[in-house]
């Protein structure tokens, strides 16, 4: 995790080279590692894709995606030199025999090389890319795979792939991404948990009324519509990020940071979700589909006109949850966790909320909010603790809240997919999901869906720009709590 570590020399191969998630989140990540020295002169980015491109014209494409997708960083002319040496485009068709002898041949120039394969690609592909792998003999002793979420759809199909990807390598050699793990603010949970003693005795039930997860985002779908709507918030947020948020901030204190200690922490709190379905579906949860509304200012259209379909769409763009769990620690206190689309900004945050003061020794209408701590991942990471205060040169105990602010706002941090490439290429796979994690929580997810058919739910409607369809308040307001806005 240190930004300077040296990185031995290695071969990247993506899968998907032209790919959004490449041109978005990939390349940008490696241009801006090899920027700060990270990537090794004579390490290998090569680039896959079914599009018939050559080296010049697919490097005109990096360079394209790179100025459109470095906000952080102006555009330098040299570093593009350096980078692109590094890249080498070729054509591949994973589905037919057509481009694996290429690979082949990079693969067989440095045989003994860390090579990553990192599949950008839709999961109906991995099996076949794993058998190509194997086929084609390019799997060396140093060799890792990377998956990008979703990993299935359910965990029936989850078990399938992983069975694909078991097939060909060890489960220690799979990285299975989310890419919330690499967030800075996420990390940092551990290390405010973990590193202070200040919270722990706290951290229970006993003192803690409850707990908030929000990750709200205000884009739409944008040109993902066909994905998104065979998927939905609930399989594309919840099973993996806001689940894996939930993790961090129930589970137990790990032996060590090892790899397995931590996800062995994990899914125990994964195996205390208490199931929600049948009737439970309906009522612990809120589904909505987002209209048209006002986001930023700037008109925005209905998911239904996103999706430009005929067919009414029940997919739900935004899902609010009360979960719990049962486990001596957190037994009794819910965890309400909400996701959307085009909601009135992008925001994602983790709120504890304290227990108020068993006994009242100011003047009733004096009476002092709980403290409650936010860990923020976005904007403005950071960690805001709010404390009662006595207002300054009041006469009397006019108390109000005052927050004690952590700021971890920097540009110059490596961003989720920096740290967490580094980590594969490092092997290091503390940050990734196991295979049992990663179907517990399709379990978990997948009675969910059922009590959903079963009850024949349909999402409520909100207007883009708000916090969601009016269900939510409600879900939170049976419990006497609100939401924080
Ligand atoms: C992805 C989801 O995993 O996370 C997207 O598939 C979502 O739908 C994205 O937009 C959000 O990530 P971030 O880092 O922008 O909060």
């Amino acid at each position: 995790m240190n930004n300077f570590f040296h990185t031995e020399t290695f071969d990247l191969i993506i899968f998907g080279g032209t790919g959004d998630l490449a041109v978005r989140k990939l390349l940008p990540a490696l241009y801006h590692l090899d920027g700060n020295g990270r990537i090794d002169r004579k390490s290998r980015i090569i680039a896959l894709s079914q599009r018939e491109l050559s080296q010049d014209e697919y490097l005109a494409f990096v360079l394209d995606g790179l100025k459109q997708h470095l906000p952080r960083h102006r555009f330098d002319k040299e570093q593009w030199h350096c980078f692109s040496e590094k890249l080498h485009f070729r054509y591949l068709d994973a589905a037919t025999e057509r481009g694996w002898d290429c690979l082949k041949t990079l693969a067989g120039e440095h045989p003994c090389r860390i090579r990553v394969f990192y599949l950008a690609v839709a999961p109906d592909l991995y099996g076949t890319i794993c058998s190509g792998l194997s086929r084609t003999g390019v799997i060396n002793g140093r060799s890792r795979i990377a998956l990008e979420k979703p990993v299935g759809s359910g965990l029936a199909s989850a078990q399938l792939l992983n069975n694909q990807v078991g097939n060909v390598f060890l489960e220690e050699r799979i990285f299975r991404i989310d890419h919330y793990l690499g967030k800075e603010t996420v990390q940092n949970l551990l290390a405010l948990r973990f590193a202070n003693s200040l919270f722990e005795p706290l951290w229970r039930g006993h003192y803690i009324d409850h707990v908030q997860i929000t990750v709200a985002e205000d884009i739409g779908i944008g040109t993902r519509g066909r994905f998104y709507d065979t998927t939905g918030a609930l399989r594309d947020m919840v099973q993996n990020h806001l689940l894996q948020l939930l993790c961090l901030v129930a589970m137990e204190t790990p032996v060590s940071l090892h790899q397995d200690e931590i996800r062995n922490e994990k899914l125990k709190v994964l195996a205390a979700l208490k199931p929600i379905a049948g009737n439970t579906a309906k009522s612990s949860t809120v589904t909505g589909q987002y209209l048209s509304g006002a986001v930023a200012g700037k008109v925005v259209p209905s998911y239904q006109e996103d999706l430009d379909a005929t067919a009414k769409s029940r997919t739900e763009t935004f899902v609010a949850l009360k979960v719990e769990l049962d486990n001596w620690r957190w037994a009794g206190v819910p965890f309400y966790l909400r996701t959307g689309k085009r909601m009135s900004e992008k925001r994602s945050e983790i709120v504890v909320q304290f227990a108020p003061v068993p006994h009242l020794i100011f003047p009733s209408d004096e009476y002092p909010a709980p403290n409650y701590l936010v860990i923020r991942l976005e904007p403005d990471e950071g960690v805001k603790l709010v404390l009662m205060t006595k207002q300054p040169g009041s006469d009397g105990f006019h108390l109000h809240p005052l927050p004690l602010n952590l700021s971890f706002t920097r540009t110059d941090y490596p961003d989720a997919y920096e740290r967490l490439l580094m980590d594969i290429i490092q092997g290091n796979p503390a940050l990734f999901m196991r295979r049992d994690e990663v179907e517990m929580a399709w379990s978990w997810i997948d009675n969910i869906i059922d009590g959903w058919s079963r009850a024949k739910m349909k999402p409520e409607k909100y207007n883009a720009g708000t916090w969601g369809p009016a269900g939510s308040d409600v879900l939170i307001g049976r419990d006497q709590r609100a939401w924080y806005h």
